[in-house]
């Protein structure tokens, strides 16, 4: 990018705060803002300047990036008394990376236009290290105008830019994307509980299920990560923790019921990681789960 961007961070969770440190060491001047403020103060010493409330955040910037947990999130960040959309935001240009469902990314956009801003979505697939490293895939959903100018902020962020429709759209595709991935850590579980007893060393048996039909795109990528924990090894740092998985679950769940079409291995996958998060896993990496499965789930009696 050529010229330095004013650029406002709302939500610097794991994902905000790896999205800030990518756009510093680019150069911009990045503002952040976070509801507990120690977590923003830790990028002031990478440069950022620290926001006291959303309104001022949007105030000091040109594009406002938000990244937050959920819909209640959104709601508190954007239209809270100093919320992002508090003051006067005219010609802005809003960006919400959130994973939630579309009709939340509509009303949004439309809070925004009715200011006079606009605003596309952009949830990413991607965890903490692409992130910091600008290698984010992006479903952008908006008005192919706002989108162009929000494009350049975007490639700085992702390694393939996906305008796949109007507002809500890429809400509707990352939610997809998600399904099938998060029903893995399941699936993986139970797949190894029926090799287990052949005895091959962990790294090995992960490689193996990554290098064939057994292992989607992620396990290139955490199949290191998942060996370890079969050997007993916690997950550190957590990047993607099970209570977002769930969080993610129950957001298909949503929007399908709206659709009125069945997820029913969804459900079944949310079930089992609720009794996981019952039994401590909440805040753990997402890629304990297969591991956990191997000691707590696999007691059960057998299906049939
Ligand atoms: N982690 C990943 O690998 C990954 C990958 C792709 C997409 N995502 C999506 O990205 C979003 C953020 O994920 P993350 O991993 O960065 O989560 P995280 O580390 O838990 O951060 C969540 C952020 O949301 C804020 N927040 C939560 N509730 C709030 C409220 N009521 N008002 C204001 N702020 C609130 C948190 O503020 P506090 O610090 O005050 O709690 C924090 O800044 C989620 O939608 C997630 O599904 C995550």
């Amino acid at each position: 990018m050529e010229e330095a961007l004013k650029i406002g961070i709302a939500g610097t969770g794991r994902m905000g705060a790896a999205i800030a440190t990518r756009l510093l060491a680019r150069g911009h001047a990045v503002t952040v803002w976070n509801r507990t403020p120690q977590k923003a103060q830790e990028l002031a010493a990478s440069g950022a300047t620290v926001a006291a409330t959303p309104e001022e955040l949007t105030a000091r910037s040109e594009f406002v990036i938000t990244m937050l947990t959920d819909a209640a999130a959104i709601d508190a960040t954007y239209r809270g008394a100093h919320g992002l959309l508090a003051g006067d935001v005219r010609g802005k240009v809003f960006i919400d990376m959130s994973t939630v469902r579309p009709e939340v990314e509509k009303a949004l956009a439309a809070s925004a236009r009715g200011k006079g801003a606009a605003l596309v979505e952009c949830p990413v697939g991607g965890t903490v290290a692409p992130a910091k490293e600008g290698k984010l895939f992006g479903f952008v959903g908006g008005e192919a105008s706002d989108v162009e100018r929000a494009r350049p902020l975007l490639d700085e962020l992702c390694r393939r830019v996906e305008h796949v429709g109007a507002i809500g759209a890429g809400a509707s595709v990352k939610l997809a994307i998600n399904l099938p991935l998060l029903v893995y850590y399941q699936a993986l579980g139970e797949a190894l509980s029926l090799c287990q007893s052949v005895g091959i060393e962990p790294a090995r048996l992960i490689d193996i299920f990554s290098d064939t039909s057994g292992g989607p795109n992620m396990l290139k990528v955490r199949g290191p990560l998942i060996a370890a924990t079969l050997q007993g090894k916690e997950t550190s740092p957590v990047t993607f923790d099970v209570d977002l998985i769930r969080k993610d679950l129950r957001t298909m769940l949503d929007e399908a019921s709206g659709l009125g079409v069945p997820l029913p291995l969804t459900a079944q996958a949310l079930a089992l990681y609720d009794e996981a998060a019952r039994n401590g896993l909440g805040a753990s990496d997402s890629t304990m789960l297969p591991a956990y499965w191997l000691r707590h789930g696999t007691s059960r009696p057998a299906d049939r």
